[in-house]
């Protein structure tokens, strides 16, 4: 399986026109902001977006707190700082990565769910710990957990049409598959139907991601060092498990 995504790579210009991200992403980051508030034993005004990507997140976030954003792909990197020339972005890997600096909220959203062993989770979960304040807050949201998981599901969305050209017309097509349920990860299979001047272009990609139970993210939050409350977030198709986790001050 290819390890560098195309997603994030040679087909990452499709990723703006998957999900607007002032309408699609404003709600998450609605829900993520009341919870910062409801959980930070501590002022916050400064956040580190750990897997940033193209920054839809960042473009909402921002308006509450100061955001820097830190993403493997220099591609995605490029894009977020299009998106947001106002916000300071790094390439860095989740795992390993060393600011040197602390903020009061860390968010790990969808990109988390490239962590695909409990080295890999355990890893990113300190890397997030040693650049967050005591009292500060990191906020996880995993994809989908073991008891959440459904095999087959496909979802297909169209391109955001307030931002594509005319000429082009984008069927994003999403599979999760899991071959084998006794270890942490499944598939996600991407088929892009990419239509330019109404000529056809069929593009794939295929991914690893992480998949752990619910008591799996509870121990290792517990080890990491971090208190740890659960709430929920629906988007209208899927429910989610949004982990609010304190660092002890
Ligand atoms: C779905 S995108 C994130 C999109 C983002 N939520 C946004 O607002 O645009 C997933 C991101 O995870 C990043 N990623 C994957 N593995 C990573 C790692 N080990 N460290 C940092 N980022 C990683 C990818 O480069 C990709 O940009």
């Amino acid at each position: 399986m290819n390890n560098t995504p195309r997603l994030y790579s040679d087909l990452a210009w499709l990723w703006p026109l998957w999900g607007d991200a002032t309408v699609d992403y404003a709600h998450y980051c609605g829900r993520v902001t009341q919870l910062i508030r409801q959980y930070a034993r501590r002022p916050v005004g400064t956040l580190l977006n750990i897997g940033c990507g193209g920054g839809k997140n960042v473009l909402n976030l921002k308006k509450h707190f100061r955001v820097t954003g830190v993403d493997l792909s220099p591609t995605m990197i490029d894009q977020a700082k299009t998106l947001n020339p106002d916000c300071e972005f790094i390439v860095g890997d989740m795992r390993s990565f060393a600011l040197g600096r602390t903020f009061d909220v860390v968010l790990m959203d969808d990109a988390i769910s490239f962590m695909i062993g409990h080295d890999d989770l355990s890893a990113a979960f300190r890397t997030a710990g040693n650049h967050l304040n005591p009292g500060g807050v990191l906020i996880a949201t995993p994809d989908v957990t073991t008891e959440a998981f459904r095999q087959n599901q496909t979802t297909v969305t169209p391109a955001a049409v307030r931002l594509k050209p005319a000429n082009l017309d984008v069927i994003f097509i999403e599979n999760y598959y899991d071959p084998d349920p006794s270890d942490n990860h499944y598939e996600a299979t991407l088929l892009f139907l990419i239509r330019e001047d109404g000529v056809l272009r069929v593009e794939s990609d295929r991914h690893q991601l992480g998949l752990f139970s619910l008591d799996a993210w509870r121990s290792i939050l517990a080890a990491t060092g971090f208190v740890t409350h659960e709430e929920e977030y629906a988007d209208g198709q899927n429910e989610y498990t949004v982990f609010a986790s304190v660092k002890p001050e």
